[in-house]
């Protein structure tokens, strides 16, 4: 089966037609996207009017969703639902939390497979969602750089790792956050492709036997080039967008955006974040 898809950029990004989720939750439909979503890094689906049980059934074919643990945001009937929104009582130190480049649960020992957003509400303005291919980004690498990388490990921290131009600093007042403090190779393998990516996130902060500025000077130089604009693309989600990302194969940064309650300012998107592997890809792994 081939979708009916046009890209957001040469490197990263398809935006797919004519699917109306859930009639077409086949699995044959549903294996097509999942090739999809791995050869692109992200995919867009517009036009969907998924109940809340239903996105979470569509969510099931991207891996083990995950059950999110903070009660004001948890969906009391789907805890697998996150409500993020731009709400004006939003604590300062709470907000922008993800104005950086990352992939989703670096910072744990099993990194998040897939993660999706559900439009519900978009501002007139702003909000947009900045994506980078780390496959493109590697494959780019001069062959000294490659051999350079291949085979070392990275250490990974919440707020740790060499910013880079563009992002915002997390808020000294921001609650710390208990992580796996987890080690990863620079080079990840991607799980289904077998495609390799540059593996920083933005938690990666050490290499293991490397001296730290030389790291540090290491990992921000991979960092930048993986944001370089050949690699990149952006999408604003709107109301009725499933946006889903490969945390294996790409990073995201969310953009500033203003936290008001007026109308044309509200954002409000459900998000789904999985890990593992999709049972349809069971067979695929390199
Ligand atoms: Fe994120």
């Amino acid at each position: 089966m081939v979708l009916d898809s046009i890209n957001l950029s040469p490197a990263v990004g398809s935006l797919v037609r004519g699917l109306n989720l859930p009639e077409d939750m086949s699995d044959e439909t549903m294996r097509a996207l999942l090739d999809l979503l791995f050869d692109r890094g992200v995919i867009v689906i517009p036009g969907q009017t998924l109940s809340d049980s239903e996105y979470v059934r569509f969510a099931r074919f991207f891996g083990q969703p995950l059950e999110f643990f903070i009660p004001e945001h948890r969906n009391a009937e789907h805890p697998e639902i996150i409500r993020i929104n731009n709400d004006a009582a939003t604590p300062a130190a709470m907000r922008d939390g993800a104005v950086h480049w990352h992939s989703d649960s670096s910072y744990e020992t099993v990194p998040g497979a897939v993660t999706m957003l559900f439009g519900r509400e978009a501002p007139d303005e702003g909000g947009e969602t900045h994506f980078a291919s780390t496959s493109a980004a590697y494959a780019d690498l001069s062959e000294i750089m490659k051999a350079r990388i291949d085979g070392l490990v990275a250490r990974h921290e919440l707020a740790r790792a060499p910013w880079i131009e563009g992002e915002t600093q997390p808020d000294p007042d921001r609650p710390p956050r208990k992580t796996d403090a987890p080690e990863h190779p620079l080079v990840m393998i991607h799980p289904v492709t077998g495609r390799p990516g540059i593996f920083t996130s933005g938690t990666a902060y050490a290499i293991n036997g490397m001296d730290d500025a030389e790291a540090t000077d290491l990992i921000r130089e991979l960092r930048e080039h993986i944001v370089e604009p050949a690699y990149r693309t952006s999408y604003k989600v709107r109301p009725g967008d499933i946006v889903l990302w490969d945390n294996f194969g790409t990073v995201h940064c969310a953009s500033p955006i203003e936290y008001s309650n007026e109308n044309g300012k509200r954002r409000l998107l459900h998000r789904i974040s999985t890990k593992g592997l999709p049972r349809l890809c069971a067979g695929k792994i390199a």
